[in-house]
């Protein structure tokens, strides 16, 4: 049975550089509050105009020219977001008609900060299963146009930034390398704890001016419940992991966790008693780019030579869902 190698990664951030200085000319916040609460100095937010799918076609290109491959040459696109160009189609047929590769399946994954590990869950099922020998896996994220810059909104505001990450993934017959295992997980109990409650397909109309006029089409979050959760199944998915492999915290190299908040990456570190070289943290500089903020991490671990062939490595997520997932992989 072929395995699924990571064949090359790519990124893309737009220009535009938002600081917790610039926030506080639109909210009630201070840079030494967003600093010390969630470790975010900056973020990225799009121009006007700039789309989910420019941006993902961008970090599929740059992934694509590190795998020594062309648009030509992959056989499905699967890609996460829950900031959709539009609410039908997803965004993964724009960005196919950006590559020029029509006919290619396209699927969007709805996991939101998990997006990306659940979609190379699936991509690895395909690659194993001989269905597909080459997938573009992205995560794309545009958080600035939807966010409520008001100090209303300020809780949520303050933490997400735009970005994509890509990854080319490839058929190995080399089994002493690429995804081990992935560990998926679910709890729609605690769906409203982080939600964009309209537009709702189930009302009708499907929203209302006063809906928006009381900031309902915006995101919500009960932070510390979010919070809470986040550092008790992230280490728990990463021990998963390790378990089904018969591995333990000691062999691994790296850990690529999603970035939602400095202080939640320190609490997975210190549980699992990783050193801080072996923890990847680009969340000052960008914020939470959700779907976006695993492969942009993978991708400059990449480029900064933090990762060598036969590392072991585990990317491992928690978001909105509640979905949080990890995949162990070695490099
Ligand atoms: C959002 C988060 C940083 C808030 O930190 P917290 O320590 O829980 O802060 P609280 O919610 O208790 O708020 C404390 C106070 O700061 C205020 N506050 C909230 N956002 C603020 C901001 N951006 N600037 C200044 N003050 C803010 C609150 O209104 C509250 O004021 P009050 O005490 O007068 O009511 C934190 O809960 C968190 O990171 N949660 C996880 C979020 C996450 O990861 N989401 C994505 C998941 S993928």
């Amino acid at each position: 049975m072929p395995r699924t190698a990571i064949a090359g990664t790519g990124y893309y951030v737009p220009e535009r550089v938002v600081t917790n200085h610039d926030l506080t000319l639109l909210m009630a916040t201070s840079d030494e509050w967003i600093v010390e609460r969630t470790g975010i100095r900056e973020r990225r937010w799009v121009p006007e105009g700039m789309s989910g799918a420019e941006m993902a076609k961008r970090a599929s290109l740059m992934a694509l020219e590190a795998a020594g491959l062309v648009p030509a040459d992959v056989d499905a696109i699967v890609l996460g977001t829950l900031n959709p160009d539009h609410f039908a189609p997803g965004t993964g047929v724009f960005l196919q008609r950006e590559l020029g590769m029509a006919g290619v399946p396209a699927i969007d994954i709805r996991a939101q900060c998990s997006a990306f590990v659940y979609g190379l869950s699936i991509a690895d099922a395909f690659i194993r299963s001989g269905q597909y020998r080459t997938i573009l896996l992205v995560g794309v994220e545009i958080q600035s146009t939807g966010i409520d810059v008001s100090t209303r909104g300020r809780d949520i505001a303050v933490l997400f930034g735009d970005g994509a990450g890509a990854a080319v993934l490839t058929a190995t017959e080399d089994q002493d390398r690429g995804v081990l295992s992935t560990h998926l997980h679910a709890d729609g109990r605690f769906a409203e704890m982080l939600w964009v409650e309209f537009e709702s397909g189930k009302h009708h109309p499907r929203i209302t001016a006063d809906m928006i006029h009381e900031g309902r089409h915006f995101p919500s979050m009960n932070g510390k419940e979010v919070f809470k959760h986040a550092v008790v199944r992230m280490p728990e998915a990463v021990e998963e992991a390790l378990a089904a492999n018969g591995l333990g915290v000691g062999d691994l190299d790296l850990v690529i966790p999603h970035q939602a908040n400095l202080r939640i990456t320190q609490m997975v570190q210190r549980r699992l008693g990783l050193s801080d070289a072996q923890v990847v943290s680009n969340i000052h500089k960008y914020g939470n780019t959700t779907a976006a903020t695993i492969p942009i991490a993978l991708a400059e671990a990449v480029r900064e030579g933090r990762l060598e062939r036969g590392d072991l490595l585990c990317l491992v997520a928690f978001g909105s869902g509640f979905t949080w997932g990890s995949a162990l992989v070695r490099w």
